[in-house]
Order: C-alpha cells, then structure tokens, then sequence
C-alpha cells in the first residue's frame, strides 16, 4: 500500500532535514577518529539517521541533543532507562555511594535488603548479580547445564537474548543454522542449540521428550523480532513439558519486565525455575540479576560442592560492585512501584488507541501490539505467530524512514524495530505528539 517510490522519497528528504538541522553531530563524527566507525561501540551507529545523534543529557522522558534539539523519548536507552532518565532516587543513592567506595569485592548490607526486595517483587527466593543481561543469561546457561548434566539448551527462533552464542541460532527453511551476522564465531552452535518456533507445542514436545535439553530460555513474549505474543495455553504447555522432561525453565524477563509489576511470570504465569531480569532493574547502570528457586538453589549447592576448588566460568570481577548494587537498592526501593507501573500501562493504552485510529484512518494494513509498556506497530496485518513469520513480515525501508521522520519531529524510537516504551514519567502531551507526529508520516508515505 506504500510504494517503494514513496518511500525512497520521504527518506531521502528526512536526510536532508536531519543533516540541515544536526551541524554539530556531523562535525562531531567527522572529528571522532579515535573510535571505530566514529562511535565507542559499534551499535550506536544503529540509527536510521545519516549519522548518529550525540546525545548531551537526558532527563526523565526527554533527550536533549548537541544540536539542541529535544526529543521526547520512547526508546528510553532500549529498556535500560525504561523508568526514567536519571530518577532522583537513584541519583541521590549514587551520589551517596560514589563517595564511599564503589567495587570492595565484598557483601554489604544493602545487597541483603536487596535480594529481599527481588524475591518480593519477582517472586523467585535465590539470586545472583552480573553486570549485564546478557552475562546473566550466559550464567544461568552454564548453572543449567552444569546441574542437568545435560550438554543441550532449546531456544526459539528470532528470540535475541543478547551477546549469547548459545542462542545465534536460526531456522531457515525449517533448518537450524548458525546466525549469518554474528562474527567470529567459530563453533557450530546447532550441535548443543535446539531452536524451533515459538507457539509450536508439537516440536517443543517432540524436542523435549529426548530428555537431553538442559533448559528452555525463552522470553515469554518475544520482543526482539517486533513483538510475538504466546498463542493461548502456550506457555502452560511449556511449564508442563518441562516439569515431565526435567528441563529447566528460565524466563529472560530483560524486556517483559514491562508487562506488569514482578515481570510477565508474576503477572500473568506460569512461574519459571529460573528468571533473568537486566538493563532497567539499574536504571542505567550496569547491572542485571538471575533468580531461581530453591530446588535450584540447592542443586547449584551440590554442584559447588562436588567440583574441584577454581575458576567456574560464571561471574567476573565487577560483578555486584557496589554501585550496581545501590542502583538496584534504589529503583526497587523508590522507583520500581506498582504506581509506576500504573502510569505506564496507562499511558500505553493510550498510545494504542492512538496508533490504532491513526492506522485506520490511513488505511494501512498494519496493527499495534502491546506487552504492558511496551508498545509496537508492525507494518502487517496480523500479528505473527512466531520469530519465522515476524522475519518475515518486517519491512526494514518503511520502519527507517518512519524512524527518521519522527526523529526530525522530536521523537526517539528505539533504532532496532518499532518498539516505543512508555516510562512512568511520560507525560499524556508526549504520547500524543507521537501519534500526531506517526500520522503525519503515514500521510507523506502516502503522497
Ligand atoms: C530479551 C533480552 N535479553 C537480554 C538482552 C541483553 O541485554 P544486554 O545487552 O544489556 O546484555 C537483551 C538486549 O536487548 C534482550 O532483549
């Protein structure tokens, strides 16, 4: 319904506009020699802008540029800022800690309160701290398989759960293979990596039943190949084909933190053995945390005990630093409340409606999906069922150029896909500008 003409046209002139309206962030990465490809890490050139925007402060739902622009902020550091930029809460807790001493190697009594408060919220008892989610889902991989002694994961297809090799796998045509973009990899990661679709409960028992899968690690919506909803009684299948096989269950709850307080386990079930939470648990800082239950517990006990003394291989020297520890302390504390929860699922609502009427209103064949917070347009009628349709069903050129558009009208989206997050201090006036901004672009795509 948009063609490629159109959309070829509307790129074009937003690049015009950016570079028109950004002079700073050009000559910025023009003198940013010293870093590879003119950013510190390679993803910040993920933008569908000429050049990157170089951000110069943030501060609840709004980012301000070098340039000076403003931009109301839905991609909110792709989760990791889900909850505001810089909540006063957690800067006053940094502050405060920064002046005593930030990485002893050691507990602290806040790290007690801590864990308290994530058993409460996510109601699993036992937890651990890594630096990152993705560190955390490589933890929680090696404790899986170390207790099951069995050497296989299963994870699904388009599902990403960061820098984790184990979970590069795709299916093509029906077949495993290994993730075409992902570099220096030289293992063949479908020997010990089972992936079949989401939403397919005849291969995950077919998968299953050979009783040699340490764990499943799933999101329990996928949120990375825009948005994949688990078909009605799916994860129930899960639970239970998991409890017949002995497999581990471990929910990466890094992007459905935002279906509800406690995560999309707690809100809506079943309840996982093991839970991954990261980005956002820190408010920015980095830090992530793994949960289990105290079967696990006990059964990672009896591992430590019957191994040789030395390295494990899970965990570095950073881990639970004291910052990343005070951050936590603080947005659990402070920050991370069920009231928040209620301003954002409201105000995620009411992007849905906007979006919704302003699809119709264009005439498109798209449609909005929303996991809590967390809201996304697809540009297809019907919601995929799983990661191999979603795939297939993006359209790269027409997401770019609605980014760029709504970027040079003031609004962030997150670079990857259309994933917009509503924060608990996105003010009603931001998600109208978004819709009214999004109406605009379906009507030039149009022209
Ligand atoms: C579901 C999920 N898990 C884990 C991660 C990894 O997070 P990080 O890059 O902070 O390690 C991501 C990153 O986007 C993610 O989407």
């Amino acid at each position: 319904m948009i063609s490629s003409a159109a959309i070829a046209r509307v790129a074009t002139r937003e690049a015009e506009r950016f570079r028109a309206a950004n002079p700073r962030a050009f000559s910025h990465h023009a003198a940013a020699i010293g870093w590879f490809q003119s950013v510190p890490f390679h993803w910040m050139k993920d933008w569908p802008s000429p050049v990157p925007i170089v951000a110069a402060s943030a501060k609840n739902a709004t980012l301000t540029s070098i340039d000076g622009q403003t931009y109301d902020d839905f991609c909110l550091g792709d989760t990791a800022s889900l909850f505001g930029h810089s909540p006063p809460a957690l800067t006053a807790a940094l502050a405060k800690q920064a002046s005593e001493g930030l990485s002893y190697m050691l507990p602290t009594e806040r790290g007690a309160a801590l864990s308290a408060r994530l058993a409460a919220m996510f109601g699993l008892p036992i937890w651990q701290v890594t630096t990152t989610a993705s560190e955390a889902n490589r933890a929680v991989i090696r404790w899986c398989r170390g207790i099951s002694g069995r050497a296989k994961i299963l994870t699904f297809n388009g599902a990403y759960h960061g820098a984790v090799d184990d979970a590069f796998v795709d299916l093509k045509n029906g077949q495993p293979v290994m993730r075409a973009s992902l570099v220096g990899q030289v293992h063949d990661l479908r020997a010990t990596t089972t992936i079949i679709e989401f939403n397919d409960e005849a291969a995950l028992a077919d998968a299953l039943r050979g009783g040699d899968i340490a764990c499943v690690l799933a999101e329990p919506v996928m949120t990375y190949v825009g948005m994949v909803r688990d078909a009605p009684g799916f994860l129930q299948s899960l639970r239970r084909l998991c409890d017949e096989t002995g497999t581990l269950l471990v929910f990466d709850e890094t992007h459905t933190i935002s279906s509800g307080y406690g995560g999309h386990g707690v809100t809506h079930g079943p309840k996982p053995d093991l839970m991954v939470v990261g980005k956002s648990i820190g408010g920015g800082v980095p830090c992530a945390v793994y949960g289990f239950t105290a079967e696990v517990a006990a059964r990672m006990a009896a591992l430590n005990q019957s191994r040789p003394a030395g390295h494990s291989g899970i965990g570095t020297t950073l881990s639970a630093n004291a910052l990343a520890i005070t951050a936590m302390d603080a947005m659990l504390s402070n920050v991370i409340t069920p009231a928040a929860y209620d301003h954002m699922l409201g105000g995620a609502a009411r992007l849905v409606a906007g979006l919704e009427q302003e699809i119709a209103t264009a005439g498109l064949d798209w449609h909005v999906t929303q996991v809590g917070a967390r809201v996304e347009f697809l540009t297809c009628p019907t919601p995929p069922r799983n990661g191999g349709e979603a795939k297939a069903a993006m359209q790269p050129d027409v997401e770019a150029a609605i980014h760029l558009f709504l970027a040079n009208r003031g609004i962030l989206l997150a670079p990857f896909h259309n994933m917009m997050l509503v924060s608990p201090v996105t003010g009603d006036d931001q998600i109208d500008r978004l819709v009214s901004g999004f109406a605009d672009c379906t009507k030039a795509l149009k022209e």
